[in-house]
């Protein structure tokens, strides 16, 4: 097979991690893959940064939509960020243009992700997005591949590493709300707008992505309850921490008799409960299910590299020819879905 052709736009964090991972990895990825994956051209808006990779080698296109539909590449590597403008705009014309998508972005997929799965279904191609939830965490094949023989009933977890890393910090070192907030975006963990994170909103974007998976609902964030971290003080965790208890945010999805129930927010975990000891970055996420009962994945959940080695599987697999639907069920079952309902608690 001929080497498969990336583009790739958007070279913060992740972006560069994804091309130094590459590298890194190159000669073990044709083994496993059987073909080469060769990134050919990249965008970002400041060519002349130092990102502390080599990107002299690569065509640059100031365009991330030209990029896009570039004949000179077969996938797209979506890592703009933002649920609007340039980074939806960029991933249509992929799409539109017959080029499989690779994209961590989660608020792009929670307001738009099933337009653009159906989109990729007309022009059959593939829109992957292992990275857009629990980073270095393989949930996305986990719900869709592995656990496909069971009936899920429930879903939730630590789903945003800057709030447990803020929480953790808080807890463990008596610091500051402000202060390991701005270590979490010294670390490159934080969203570019940080109220996505501590607001809770990037959690809800990344919870819509798993009810959607893990029950065939369509992706619905609209309707998630949600409040974040901002008002928790070093206080509250004090109480908390007296009483045998730690604060986490979680994201929660649940079958009820009146539909699939989501939620975001802070809660009191007991102290002895392993997602209590789910610390920092590190995210973690549990499944209750009929055949299985009940798995708990714990793994990195942001960073550069962590969210680069969920890219470069995606990659892998489109490399391979692997173009399983986006969101569970085929275009033609959507009418019939569920729409997944609130109940405010
Ligand atoms: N800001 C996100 C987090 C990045 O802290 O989890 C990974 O999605």
């Amino acid at each position: 097979l001929p080497p498969l052709r990336i583009g790739l736009a958007g070279l913060g964090t992740v972006g560069a991690s994804v091309i130094a991972l590459l590298d890194r990895q190159a000669a073990a990825l044709t083994a496993r893959i059987g073909r080469e994956v060769r990134v050919v051209a990249v965008s970002a808006r400041d060519p002349g940064k130092e990102r502390g990779v080599d990107l002299q080698r690569f065509a640059w296109v100031a365009d991330p939509v030209a990029l896009a539909k570039s004949s000179d590449i077969d996938l797209f590597v979506e890592l703009i960020g933002g649920e609007e403008g340039v980074a939806l705009a960029a991933a249509e014309a992929a799409l539109r243009a017959g080029k499989s998508v690779v994209t961590a972005n989660k608020a792009l997929l929670a307001r738009h992700g099933m337009r653009l799965s159906r989109l990729a279904e007309e022009h059959f191609v593939a829109l992957a997005f292992e990275a857009s939830v629990a980073g270095g965490i393989p949930i996305v094949k986990t719900l869709r591949e592995g656990l496909a023989g069971n009936s899920i009933e429930r879903v939730y977890g630590i789903l945003n590493g800057t709030c447990n890393y803020i929480l953790s910090r808080m807890e463990l070192e008596g610091l500051s709300f402000a202060r390991c907030l701005s270590e979490a975006q010294g670390l490159g963990y934080a969203e570019a707008d940080p109220t996505f994170d501590i607001g809770g909103f990037d959690t809800a974007h990344k919870l819509a992505i798993l009810t959607s998976l893990a029950f065939g609902t369509v992706i619905d964030a609209d309707s998630i309850a949600i409040e974040g971290i901002q008002s928790i003080s070093l206080a509250d965790l004090e109480a908390a921490a007296e009483l045998g208890y730690r604060v986490k945010l979680l994201g929660v999805a649940r079958r009820t008799a009146d539909g699939i129930e989501q939620r975001v927010h802070p809660t009191m975990v007991p102290k002895s409960s392993s997602i209590a000891q789910v610390m920092g970055v590190t995210n973690a996420v549990t499944i209750d299910a009929d055949a299985v009962h009940e798995l708990t994945l714990v793994g990195p959940g942001a960073g550069g590299e962590a969210t680069a080695s969920a890219i470069v599987a995606d990659i892998a697999d489109i490399a391979r020819g692997v173009r399983t639907p986006p969101f569970g069920l085929p275009a033609a079952s959507l009418a019939a879905m569920p729409h997944a309902p609130m109940q405010l608690h």
